[in-house]
């Protein structure tokens, strides 16, 4: 057993008094090797999740969510990919700098993930309760497994819990898979769970279910929750703060509400608006003209100024702006202080995500 499991990650300067910072990630850069060399596809990345908090990494297709997750979890899919700095605090260790043997302790055990296509992370051949008490095996539990493995699916809302452990994954819909997923990555009582897209592969009225259990569950369990989604409808009433990336980088942070009422850059008064247009229908569907930019070929200036209708000629295209506000609540935007807000946004007009436990 680990003894991280009670210790804290040291307050950055400005943390509110009587916060707990569980996770605090600082600097966070993900290099990629090129033909010509390194490729920087996540830059200064910096953000904190505290205990029993849900915080939302957002941004389209290609903004670098998913290479935070892995950087975060010092776990990448190729070897090309790499953690090129940064510091991630969890239980007052630093992730960054662990050995590979501890590491791998801190994934599972102290930190759980989830991601969007339950299906290819269940062995087509195994009863499901067996896959559950993998995990706790891996870890180095013997005793009790089995009744440690109903007691998760009990938790994860699922019917029969012993009759449930012996179905094959074939037998069970996407989201009692998705279900399953999540019992494996909660079964060592990690404090953080990382969710990726855990939605995204399942039908609508399925989706709003999982997503309460992770409200009902971040609640239960105190957990730390860092949901990564494209989608801010889903961040609405599942998290209580966002971080907005575009092209690698964060682009805004802020509280749930504030971000909602009055969204400050751009880029998310864009995201919020195509949410808007979905949701409600008060106005036919929009998307923000044009694409993420391809990793290393950022236009100069400010990322975004290809596709901003705030853009000033002359200064966005030439100048990059810096992350301006606090820790928490701040637009990476010239015009950061004085904002021009256009689009918002009143979540409960959004009939399509009333998601509360
Ligand atoms: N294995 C890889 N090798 C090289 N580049 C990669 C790899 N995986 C992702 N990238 C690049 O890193 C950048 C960020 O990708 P990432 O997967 O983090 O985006 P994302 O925000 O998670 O997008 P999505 O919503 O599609 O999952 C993209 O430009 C992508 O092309
Ligand atoms: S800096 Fe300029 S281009 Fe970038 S988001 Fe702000 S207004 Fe738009
Ligand atoms: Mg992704």
């Amino acid at each position: 057993m680990m003894s991280g499991k009670t210790s804290t990650t040291p307050a950055r300067p400005g943390t509110p008094p009587g916060e707990e910072v569980l996770l605090d990630v600082r600097g966070l850069c993900v290099d990629v090797d090129g033909a010509r060399g390194p490729v920087r596809l996540v830059n200064d990345v910096s953000f904190t999740v505290r205990r029993g908090e849900a915080v939302a990494l957002v941004g389209e297709s290609g903004s670098g969510k998913t290479m935070t997750a892995c950087a975060v979890m010092n776990l990448f899919p190729t070897p090309q990919l790499r953690l090129a700095g940064g510091e991630v605090w969890l239980e007052g260790r630093n992730l960054a700098t662990l050995a590979p043997a501890d590491m791998r302790k801190v994934r599972g055990a102290r930190v759980g993930m989830v991601f969007q296509d339950p299906s290819s992370f269940l062995d087509p051949l195994m009863p499901v309760g067996r896959q559950i008490g993998q995990a706790l095996r891996a870890h180095g539990r013997r005793e009790g497994v089995e009744a440690r493995v109903l007691e998760l699916i009990e938790l994860m809302e699922l019917p029969q819990p012993a009759q449930t452990a012996a179905k094959y994954p074939h037998e069970l819909s996407g989201g009692q898979r998705q279900r399953i997923l999540i019992a494996a990555a909660l079964a060592m009582e990690p404090a953080l769970l990382i969710a990726d897209e855990p939605t995204t592969a399942l039908d609508v009225t399925v989706q709003a279910d999982i997503l309460r259990l992770l409200v009902r569950l971040r609640e239960r369990l105190a957990l730390g929750v860092l949901l990564i989604t494209h989608d801010l409808g889903v961040v609405a009433q599942t998290c209580q703060r966002v971080n907005v990336m575009y092209a690698g980088e964060l682009v805004e942070s802020a509280e749930v509400g504030p971000l909602f009422a009055a969204p400050r850059h751009p880029y998310t008064q864009g995201l919020l608006r195509s949410v808007l247009g979905r949701n409600t229908r008060r106005e036919a569907l929009f998307s923000i003209p044009g694409g993420v930019p391809i990793a290393g070929q950022w236009p100069t200036g400010c990322r975004f100024h290809p596709r901003c209708p705030q853009a000033q000629a002359g200064r966005c295209d030439h100048e990059a702006p810096a992350l301006q506000g606090e820790a928490g609540s701040a637009s990476r935007c010239h015009f950061a202080a004085e904002p021009r807000i256009l689009h918002t946004w009143d979540a409960s007009q959004d009939p399509a995500h009333g998601v509360t436990a």
